[in-house]
């Protein structure tokens, strides 16, 4: 016995894997279609606001994201003491998990969902319930029967769902929180929220201010487009949220990074016309799949999935060949996320030829 001893469970915790960068082929460009990101740089006005706080680099900045929280409380019409914020609402859905789960308590999600979760569960020594899908979209009854069945304290919706694009519609979501045991927490990971564009959607933010039991996550890395600042918040019940703070740590919103969301916010009517720009895109994308002959199930975030199964990885070299990456799940399918026009209209040329090729072969 001469090297450190890890915590048991930590080979069986699966490691998270990134969408990987896109390399050039044959000097033509190379486009990233595999982390969901926008693809436009940030807004003037959020440029301005890092490069000022940049001069304050030498400081902490605040504790808990005072700024940020106070400018999202008015908002949102929320208390600040409600509000949390921190790296990237992956960190968020740590926090709520350590807030909430004693050692082994059960935490109910959809799979397949956004992979974070089966690997932030375990680490908080919670058991991960994953609850499959029914045709690409949340099993909603399944899952409140999962949470009653094992007492679960936590209970994952993420609408719209991480790969497959599909939302919950907000009458389904009430029906679903009325099913929940009181005890339970119900998280809505509306990471992608500000993309779907169904009249029925569901606001996470109102059925956080109605519920007692009901917490929302929100991002600043898709919509809002940034990504590399890694912010996003959390509306929670007032003792949950106070919770989150104690487990959290402190610093984690950087002095750049709350100015920036700060700027963002400001911006936001500007940055609405860019996401209606990728919704368009969106739709226009899944129609010419369609057409192509593949099955893309109706999505309501700013990427589509194409679940290819035993093909996912044939079309994804076939893609990657052509400069541009996406988001594979072996055996599973294909994540494409609605980034660059001329990158949309590359793929959708391999993915003609390839659906050609194989209906031909
Ligand atoms: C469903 C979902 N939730 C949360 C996140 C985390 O986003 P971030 O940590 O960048 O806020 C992602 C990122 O891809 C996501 O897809």
């Amino acid at each position: 016995m001469d090297s450190v001893r890890l915590r048991r469970d930590i080979a069986a915790v699966p490691a998270y894997v990134a969408g990987k960068p896109a390399r050039a082929t044959c000097g033509r460009p190379a486009f990233k279609l595999s982390s969901n990101e926008l693809p436009w740089e940030p807004d003037p006005a959020v440029v301005g606001a890092v490069a000022a706080v940049a001069l304050l680099a030498h400081r902490y900045p605040s504790a808990i994201g005072a700024g940020l929280t106070s400018a999202l409380a008015q908002r949102l019409s929320v208390p600040t003491e409600r509000i949390v914020v921190g790296g990237g609402s992956i960190s968020l859905v740590q926090l709520l998990a350590q807030s909430v789960a004693d050692q082994g308590d059960a935490v109910v999600f959809a799979w397949r969902s956004y992979e974070a979760y089966p690997i932030v569960i375990p680490v908080c020594h919670a058991t991960p319930v994953p609850v499959p899908l029914a045709g690409f979209r949340h099993d909603l009854a399944a899952m409140a029967d999962a949470a009653r069945r094992t007492h679960a304290r936590m209970v994952i919706v993420c609408s719209p769902n991480n790969p497959t694009g599909t939302a919950v519609s907000a009458s389904e979501l009430d029906e679903f929180i009325d099913a929940v045991p009181r005890d339970c927490l119900v998280v809505i990971d509306e990471a992608y929220h500000e993309f779907n564009d169904n009249p029925d959607a569901p606001d996470g933010i109102a059925l956080a201010r109605r519920h007692p039991n009901v917490a929302v996550l929100r991002t600043f890395s898709k919509a809002y487009g940034l990504a590399g600042m890694r912010v996003g918040y959390c509306v929670a019940p007032d003792h949950v949220a106070d919770a989150m703070r104690k487990v959290g740590l402190p610093f984690t919103v950087s002095a750049v990074a709350e100015a920036a969301a700060v700027a963002a916010l400001e911006a936001w009517p500007r940055q609405r016309e860019r996401v209606n720009q990728i919704i368009e895109q969106r739709s226009a994308f899944t129609a010419a799949m369609r057409a192509a002959g593949y099955e893309i199930p109706d999505s309501r975030a700013n990427f589509v999935w194409v679940p290819l199964g035993g093909e996912s990885s044939d079309l994804d070299e076939a893609v990657r060949q052509a400069g541009i990456s996406v988001r594979t799940f072996p055996g599973e399918g294909v994540r494409i996320t609605i980034g660059e026009p001329e990158a949309l209209d590359a793929v959708l040329d391999v993915a003609r030829a390839f659906r050609l090729a194989r209906t031909r072969g």
